[in-house]
């Protein structure tokens, strides 16, 4: 079944099972391979896309259920707050071996869509489900609170 999806400001057309998970069409059909396949189960959070804005993940979302603007990574630097984690992430040097990063930056800026100045307590409740093997934690706190223009201490 060809399936209509908008993805990073494009309209794409994949011909896949509508049952197929978002993460599957993304990375083997569309070729889109910033989003990562950590789980499988919305455990970890590598997965993170956003629809219209909002964090959801990606390998437990039929094609089908998603109607909306699908941004990956790959997208999220065209918002001005994509971009300024994306700068802050680089600043800090936050990636250790980099696999769960897509899915932290992507649920770091859903956050600050919806809070500009988060507390530590918003961030972790915002970012408890990204899980990073490299505990690169202390760095990721660090980032959002840099990208929000407030102090960096963790
Ligand atoms: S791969 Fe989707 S949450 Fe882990
Ligand atoms: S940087 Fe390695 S898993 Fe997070």
């Amino acid at each position: 079944m060809a399936v209509r999806l908008h993805v990073n400001g494009s309209v794409r057309e994949a011909d896949v099972d509508p049952e197929m998970p978002l993460l599957w069409a993304l990375r083997d059909v569309l070729g889109v391979l910033g989003p990562k396949f950590g789980c499988g189960v919305a455990q970890c959070g590598a997965c993170t896309v956003h629809v219209d804005g909002q964090p959801i993940r990606s390998c437990v979302t039929p094609v089908a259920a998603v109607s909306g603007r699908v941004t990956t990574i790959e997208g999220v630097g065209a918002t001005a707050i994509g971009r300024r984690v994306q700068q802050a992430w680089s600043e800090l040097d936050v990636a250790q071996c980099g696999y769960c990063q897509p899915g932290q930056i992507m649920s770091a800026t859903a956050l600050l869509k919806g809070k500009a100045k988060p507390a530590n307590d918003d961030i972790d409740a915002a970012m408890g489900g990204n899980i990073c093997r490299c505990a690169t934690y202390t760095r990721i706190r660090a980032a959002i609170k840099q990208a929000s223009g407030q102090k960096t201490e963790a």
